[in-house]
């Protein structure tokens, strides 16, 4: 059954207070709540509406009257008191029973200890409430268990009051002096320790800071504290938003759903963005510690403090929340080339996985209309596309027009659950612009196309450059209307130098370099006087806008744009568009080639395509550029990824995208070979490992030489790879070597893996590594991945474990997953039916994997379609699949 937005009415009820005790066992968890209720001035109903799901209702007294079974009605998950009076006091009791809740939602048991996820509506698993983001109280808590093994009980807010209880149990008593909505409850009970410190606030005002883990995690804390730290300081000195409770906790939990959880002072985090150091995570893990960790910080602020009013507005929240923890990892960089490494990274994010998104069955906006279950849409359009959005305010505004918007924002709704429209209200308001048009970003699904043109007139020096945006049709969306697109650009001259940029009819020089345009219309032409040589347009600086671009560039134009533009976005990007422009050459090679039956002549006919060797040339001098950033030479070495070459194709054809790709790197490779070996030996980072951006970035492009001279099979490229293996002080360096072997023909493969295997062992996030390199190595086929989730370490039920196997197979490694004969797709069903039994929301995520089903090639669209109809047709189907293959086969 599907939930409207148009729907939104306030609640009858609102609550002033609520209190809760807790007697925690893990078989039955007797919860007795009281809650505070009046009327709603601005609602006309007189029911009190509850939900509750799981849950064994044990007693419900009004205003301290037992109410009879006549006096409510108990339909499905929502009970109903009739006629209540204006003024009520509820008090419920309820029994949930943690140690069998396999969905990770509500209170749960993980590794002996009680955990609770409550957004978006995990908090009806607990007590009947209403469960809604626009319901806003205060709490007190309090938490009963046996002292011995529950030595440590939290809640938000601060603790009040503490002691023994007979029987060897204690309690702890909790109060969040802020109100909040449900989705925000926490609670924490078991045998944890904790890294803590004291920690001055600009203000001057004390808090205590904690980060708990499983003993015999405290050696890798650190980094998540430090982390911490740079977020509470990134806040004030950004956004002047100042930490307001006197403690903040962040806890690890091994069993978690997503990556983190932004529940006031309680912070729940997935072990997997926490722990770490140089022995178990790499770079790349250190980074989105950071990140993660100052997201769920700066949800306190852009979340907590003024929430969403219904579920409809998630990205108010999450859209925000991404831009700024985008903001801040790009700050903790500090160095502009950074700032541009980071961008890029984001932009790969979006169009790896939003873009495909919007263009399949689950396509939504940003701001859905419908859903039939939340939780599938905790979604990257929400994340990432919202985060696109809320930079558009930025590049539009001015970092300083925006920072006032924010202002205006907490001015207004402080305290608040607010809408998307709130936060475009307060931006236009603080600046006196009309953003009426710019609402289409929230209402819009797709992704827009802005096609550019130039024209030079020489006698007149007159650049014309004419844009034109069209947006596909999505699901229930056929007409678009124009989107206001702000498109940054800038003119090279022959030079590769930023020229002066003065729009017609303007006065006064305007200052070299980059300016923004706003594309309001269908289609509309810019013209720019003084330009006194032809130029080369760089289009979409810094990918200004959600956008694909097309552009019809030369090759020559490319290299040029590649070797000078001044923004390095748009540098990396000439370059992928030149590999991209190979790529889909060489596919459409490989399929020729195989059409004819000459399957053997394949490579001599790709090696006739790539004969002019113009985008290895273009790679060796950024490679050889001392003085681009490593980092950024590494993401311009690396080519687009087989799921975004797809995404470029009307007929996606696995199979000769992998053979494609290979081929190029190998070919890449082979003319490469001398750089690459330089540029190896060139970028070790000696001593002691630090994780900075600048060590990272010099081990990234080490890294992926090394990966390049592993597809050449010689002798030094191996030896090279063994010694990394065997002497690296780091995980990052580790992963990267055995990697190569694995995907080399070098001997011994399997003793490399299981070595590695006893030596981490008792580190559950290197042993995800372990499967997850196994699951996405080149030779690894659906057996391979059978065999592995027959391994006494594999467990469904754990969702890390189950993404690092099932999910990088089917998602991470597609020629191998979407063999000819189908296997992977009943591999999948299969897994999607188990998982559902037991955790709906991770078995939805995985359901996702066939979403783009109708692109493929006939046969292996009809094998998809069957596997899909397999998992639509098994019983006990979750809201969640379900929703997810019923719109794959209808859309
Ligand atoms: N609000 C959390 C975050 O963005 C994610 C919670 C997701 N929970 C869920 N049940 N889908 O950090
Ligand atoms: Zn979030």
């Amino acid at each position: 059954q599907t939930i409207h937005r148009k729907d939104y009415a306030a609640p009858n009820y609102l609550v002033d207070t609520v209190e809760m005790g807790f007697d925690l066992e893990p078989a039955a968890t007797r919860v007795a709540t009281r809650i505070a209720m009046y009327r709603n001035p601005a609602a006309a109903g007189r029911d009190i509406v509850l939900f509750g799901e799981e849950l064994e209702l044990v007693a419900l007294r009004l205003n301290g009257k037992t109410l009879a079974k006549g006096d409510y009605r108990l339909a499905g998950h929502v009970l109903t008191i009739p006629a209540a009076p204006a003024k009520a006091v509820l008090e419920i009791e309820t029994v949930t029973h943690p140690d069998r809740n396999t969905s990770l939602m509500g209170l749960y048991v993980s590794n002996g200890n009680f955990f609770t996820q409550c957004e978006a509506e995990g908090f009806r698993k607990i007590t009947f409430f209403p469960d809604r983001p626009d319901v806003m109280a205060k709490y007190t808590v309090m938490l009963r268990a046996d002292k011995k093994k529950y030595p440590v009980l939290l809640s938000n807010g601060n603790l009040v009051e503490q002691g023994n209880l007979p029987d060897g149990r204690h309690y702890a008593k909790w109060e969040d002096p802020f109100k909040k909505p449900s989705y925000l409850f926490a609670l924490v009970a078991g045998d944890l320790v904790c890294q803590e410190e004291k920690y001055k606030l600009k203000s001057g005002r004390e808090v205590l800071l904690q980060v708990w883990v499983e003993e015999g995690n405290l050696d890798k804390t650190q980094h998540a504290m430090d982390s911490l730290k740079n977020s509470i300081a990134w806040d004030v000195d950004r956004f002047g938003l100042e930490l307001d409770l006197d403690r903040f906790m962040i806890v690890a939990v091994g069993d978690f759903n997503m990556g983190a959880m932004e529940n006031k002072g309680l912070n729940i985090f997935n072990t997997k963005y926490v722990l770490a150091n140089p022995r178990i995570a790499t770079d790349v893990d250190f980074a989105n510690i950071e990140a993660v960790v100052g997201h769920e910080y700066f949800h306190n602020w852009t979340g907590n403090r003024v929430t969403c009013r219904d579920w409809f507005q998630l990205s108010l929240k999450e859209g925000l929340t991404v831009f700024r923890d985008q903001e801040f990892s790009a700050d903790m960089i500090g160095t502009d080339s950074g700032r541009a490494v980071k961008r890029i990274d984001d932009v790969r994010v979006l169009r790896q996985a939003q873009f495909p998104e919007d263009a399949g069955p689950m396509a939504h906006p940003v701001r859905p209309d419908s859903y039939v279950e939340i939780n599938n849409f905790y979604t990257v359009t929400i994340y990432e596309k919202g985060a696109e959005v809320v930079r558009m305010y930025q590049t539009l505004l001015g970092r300083k027009g925006f920072r006032k918007g924010m202002d205006l924002y907490f001015k207004r709704h402080d305290g608040q659950a607010v809408t998307c429209d709130d936060f475009r209200a307060a931006m236009a308001d603080a600046n006196k612009r009309d953003l009426t048009q710019f609402e289409r970003w929230y209402s819009q699904s797709g992704t827009p196309q802005v096609d550019a043109s130039a024209r030079y007139d020489a006698k007149g020096k007159i650049l014309e450059l004419t844009l034109e945006q069209t947006c596909p049709a999505t699901p229930g969306q056929k007409k678009k209307q124009p989107f206001h697109i702000p498109v940054a650009v800038g003119l090279l001259d022959a030079k590769g130098r930023d020229m002066p940029l003065k729009l017609e009819g303007e006065s006064g020089a305007d200052a070299t370099g980059t300016r923004v345009l706003e594309l309001t219309k269908a289609r509309q032409t810019f013209r720019f006087t003084g330009v006194n040589e032809a130029p080369v347009p760089s289009i979409l600086r810094g990918f200004s806008a959600p956008v694909v671009l097309k552009v019809d560039y030369s090759d020559a134009e490319l290299a040029f744009l590649m070797a000078h533009d001044s923004d390095p976005f748009n540098r990396w990007e000439a370059g992928q568009r030149l590999a991209m422009r190979r790529l889909l050459n060489l596919t459409v090679a490989v399929q020729a080639a195989r059409q004819s039956g000459h399957v053997v002549a394949v490579d001599t006919v790709l090696n006739n395509i790539e004969h002019d060797g113009a985008l290895a040339d273009a790679l060796r001098a950024t490679l050889n550029d001392a003085s681009l950033d490593p980092a950024f030479r590494e993401l311009a070495l690396t080519l687009p990824s087989e799921t975004m070459i797809a995404e470029q194709m009307e007929v996606i054809d696995p199979h000769a995208i992998h053979i494609a790709r290979q081929f190029l790197r190998r070919s890449l490779a082979r003319a490469l070979r001398d750089d690459l070996l330089a540029a190896y030996r060139a970028n070790r980072v000696p001593g002691a490992y630090s994780p900075d951006a600048a060590s990272a970035g010099r081990r990234a492009l080490k890294n992926v030489a090394l990966s390049y001279l592993a597809e050449l099979d010689d002798a030094e490229a191996l030896s090279l790879a063994q010694c990394q293996d065997e002497e690296a002080n780091n995980m990052t360096d580790r992963l990267a070597a055995l990697a190569a072997l694995l995907n080399s023909t070098a001997s011994g493969k399997s003793e490399a893996l299981q070595g590695f295997y006893d030596e981490f062992e008792s580190e559950a996030l290197v042993i995800d590594k372990w499967f997850t390199l196994q699951a996405t190595a080149r030779d690894a086929d659906v057996n391979t991945v059978r065999s592995l989730a027959g391994h006494p370490a594999f467990t469904l039920k754990n969702p890390n474990r189950a993404r690092s196997l099932i999910f990088s197979f089917c998602n991470g490694n597609p020629s191998a997953f979407h063999a000819l004969d189908g296997n992977g797709y009943s591999f999948w069903a299969e897994q999607v039916i188990a998982l559902n039994g037991s955790n709906p929301q991770v078995a939805a995520r995985l359901a996702r994997s066939l979403d783009r089903w109708r692109k493929y090639t006939p046969a292996l669209q009809e094998k998809m379609r069957l596997a899909l109809q397999q998992v639509a047709s098994s019983p006990n189907l979750s809201r969640d699949v379900s929703e997810v293959v019923t719109k794959a086969l209808a859309n």
